[in-house]
This record gives structure tokens, C-alpha cells and sequence, in this order.
């Protein structure tokens, strides 16, 4: 029997009805029987990045996090874009992990998705940046940008584009093969 692929799963959009959340919660429905998805929704939580308060003993919310990612097998972030950016909560939940090696080798997806025809390709390649930072393995086959969202997921979220399907496809079964 294969073993289970436990993945930690980041929405970078703190708002209710985000198609990015809506997203993530597609893919896992998408995910196979072998990888086991845990949602972090933490980010709204955590403090602001303040190097003074960045210690063994805490913020409690911070340790969680690092903990929860430690134990990953791979993470999938998926996140829009703000400003031509990457979402000032993710990025500071990123800025926590940069003193920790949680995400060293880490297998990651990284998705960003956007109404707009450019798919949020700037906080794409933003977040990159940082994980590279970190020593996360963003896995070949692993990074997606999709433009249109909007067109592409209906009211309750689920997934309308059959081509989207398949490239979400192939990006989980690029992060199961690099978490086997
Ligand atoms: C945006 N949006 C946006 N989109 C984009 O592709 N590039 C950008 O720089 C921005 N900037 C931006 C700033 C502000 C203040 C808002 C409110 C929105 C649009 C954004 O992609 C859109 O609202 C998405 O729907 C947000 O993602 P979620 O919340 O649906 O996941």
C-alpha cells in the first residue's frame, strides 16, 4: 500500500467568497486518494513580522504554522495578486519561515489566478522569489497561472473550464510524484 501524502494547503486571499479559496478547495476535491490536503487558514492570525518578537518560545500562531508546514510533505499555495503583488498576509507569513528551515526542500505548488488576462503572473513569480529564498522545491510541473478565473469556476465554486482541470491535474500529479 502506498503511503499518504499529507499536503498543506494556503489560500493567499483572506476574502470570503475568493476564487482562489474556491480554487484550492477544487483542487483537493481533484486530489487523489493518496494525498491527504489540510487547509491553513491561518494567515489573518499570525502578527506582523517584527524580527524582535521572531524567538524559539514564539508567537504561538507562528510556531503552529512553522509546525503544521515541518510535517508537510508538500505544500500547495494558490493566491491572487494585489498592488502587482503578492498578498501582504501571505507574504508575511512567508517573511515568519525565512529564520526557520521548514521549507527547505519542501515540495510546493504554487498557483496564482486572477480575473484579469495576466493570471496575477506578477505575484507568480513575486512568491518565487521568496520560496526560492527558503530552499522550497517548487516542483517542475508545479507552478500555474490562470487568467480569467471568473470565467473559469461558477457560483459555488467548482470548476467550469475542462482545460483548467487538466492543467490542475497535471500540477497535483507533479506534487505527488515529488512528495512520493
Ligand atoms: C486587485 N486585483 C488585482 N488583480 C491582478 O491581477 N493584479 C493586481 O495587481 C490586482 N490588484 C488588486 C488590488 C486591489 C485593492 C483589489 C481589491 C483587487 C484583482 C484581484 O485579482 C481580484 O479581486 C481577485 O478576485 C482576488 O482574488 P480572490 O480574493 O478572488 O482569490
Amino acid at each position: 500500500m502506498s503511503k499518504t501524502i499529507n499536503i498543506i494547503a494556503i489560500s493567499g486571499s483572506l476574502r470570503q467568497k475568493s476564487s482562489n479559496t474556491a480554487l484550492m478547495n477544487a483542487i483537493i476535491g481533484l486530489a487523489p486518494d493518496s494525498m491527504k490536503y489540510t487547509i491553513y487558514n491561518g494567515l489573518g492570525d499570525l502578527p506582523h513580522f517584527n524580527p524582535d518578537l521572531d524567538t524559539d518560545e514564539g508567537p504561538e500562531s507562528v510556531l503552529y504554522l512553522r509546525n503544521q508546514l515541518e510535517a508537510a510533505d508538500g505544500v500547495l499555495i494558490c493566491t491572487p495578486e494585489y498592488g502587482n503583488g503578492v498578498p501582504g498576509v501571505l507574504k508575511n507569513a512567508l517573511d515568519w519561515l525565512v529564520s526557520s528551515t521548514v521549507m527547505m526542500n519542501k515540495p510546493a505548488a504554487v498557483i496564482s489566478a486572477s480575473p484579469t488576462p495576466m493570471g496575477g503572473d506578477k505575484a507568480h513569480a513575486s512568491l518565487l522569489l521568496t520560496l526560492n529564498m527558503i530552499n522550497t522545491n517548487v516542483v517542475e510541473g508545479g507552478k500555474l497561472i490562470i487568467p480569467h478565473i471568473n470565467l473559469k469556476l461558477n457560483q459555488e465554486g467548482a470548476i467550469t473550464n475542462a482545460e483548467l482541470e487538466q492543467e490542475l491535474k497535471a500540477v497535483l500529479k507533479a506534487l505527488e510524484e515529488a512528495c512520493s
